[in-house]
């Protein structure tokens, strides 16, 4: 996507050949920074610190990080190891795991000298397939907002939460990439942005987003979204996944499933736009979904630009108060009306998902 007239990806491979570019994502909005990654525990570091995000950035930051690995020790036992420290790096979005897997499979049966070339390959791979998956997630997507607007002949109000933006793949995004086609197909539409406590996505990387790309937007209260589906200022809701189980469950940031059951009370289409690999066809359960629990720090602070130009941080609740912190829940597939998928879009079943995907 373009910032400033210049198109920019998430992650990319340095002209050097041995380092990898990030847009560190903890510095956004009030600044535009970018770290290199040189060693696959600077993968590792940057993926658990939140600095890349987003499931499959996570996944294509990690199939970096095995490359990285292997430039300094392409050995069997290197690669068990760089991939086992990966996968640890954080627990929930299944697309880090998959992708590691996708390059194990590929690198383990190669001689050692010939990994870090193939691995080069592999992860430049799994990065450009992210960029057409979720290109073709955007068109299939914006098949539902065109046909609001032919239902309503007014911009379609879209509501979304957390970051499913490009900086939340390679590029493109998942939830927003038919977002991103409608603006292009002339469809006038408008955003409410859930601000997503307590890392602010919404605030900081989605409102950052679509300002940067000229599309109407309001950042609004995580609390807000009920208020606003009762009153009919919502037409849809488009979020992302982290973990989708076989039978439909969706595994995505913490707060998408109070947004579903008001989306249900109120008869507003609930949708979830994921890419095949955010699949998890070992579980049908949504339950058992491991559920990363982050720092209460993440709760008992925020971070803002303050009038001085410099950013701070500050405390929020009374020094003796302690934090709960899990970063995702579960919305089950009963309260989805359906996924958008590269593959185009199903019921959120079983079925459904054997259906694009036999
Ligand atoms: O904790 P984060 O910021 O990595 O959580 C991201 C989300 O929950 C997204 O909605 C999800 O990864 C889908 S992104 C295309």
């Amino acid at each position: 996507m373009n910032i400033n007239g210049t198109p920019w990806r998430t992650i990319w491979l340095e002209a050097d050949n041995r380092t990898v570019g990030i847009i560190d994502q903890t510095k956004l909005p009030h600044h535009f920074e970018i770290v290199r990654l040189v060693t696959a525990d600077d993968a590792a570091l940057a993926i658990r610190d939140m600095l890349v995000r987003g499931a499959p950035l996570i996944g294509a930051a990690a199939a970096w990080g095995v490359f990285l690995g292997l430039l300094a020790d392409s050995s069997d036992a290197a690669l068990e190891a760089v991939c086992a420290k990966l996968i640890q790096a954080r627990p929930t979005a299944v697309n880090l795991r998959w992708a590691v897997e996708r390059m194990k499979t590929v690198l383990a049966p190669l001689p050692s000298q010939e990994r870090p070339d193939a691995a080069r390959s592999e992860a430049a791979a799994i990065c450009e397939e992210d960029v057409r998956v979720n290109e073709a997630i955007g068109e299939h997507g914006l098949r539902l907002i065109e046909e609001q607007y032919r239902q309503k002949g007014r911009p379609i109000n879209v509501l979304t939460h957390c970051n499913a933006g490009w900086l939340a793949t390679v590029d493109w995004g998942t939830a927003l990439a038919p977002i991103f086609k409608a603006q292009q197909a002339g469809i006038p539409l408008h955003v409410w942005v859930d601000e997503t406590r307590p890392r602010n996505q919404g605030a900081h990387l989605t409102a950052w987003e679509l300002a940067a790309a000229g599309i109407d937007h309001h950042l609004i209260a995580d609390n807000s979204g009920g208020h606003l589906m009762r009153q009919g200022q919502v037409d849809l809701c488009i979020v992302g996944t982290d973990r989708t189980t076989a039978s439909g469950d969706v595994c995505n940031k913490i707060g998408t499933y109070l947004k579903a059951l008001a989306a249900a009370d109120n008869g507003v289409p609930f949708y979830v736009a994921l890419p095949a690999s955010t699949i998890d066809w070992t579980l049908d359960d949504g339950m058992a979904i491991p559920i990363e629990e982050r720092a209460e720090e993440e709760v008992l602070f925020v971070a803002g630009l303050a009038e001085d130009g410099s950013v701070q941080r500050v405390r929020i609740a009374p020094e003796q108060t302690r934090a709960a912190n899990p970063a995702f829940d579960v919305t089950p597939a009963r309260l989805v009306t359906g996924l958008i998928t590269e593959c185009g879009i199903c019921k959120a079943s079983k079925k459904g998902l054997l259906g694009l995907f036999p």
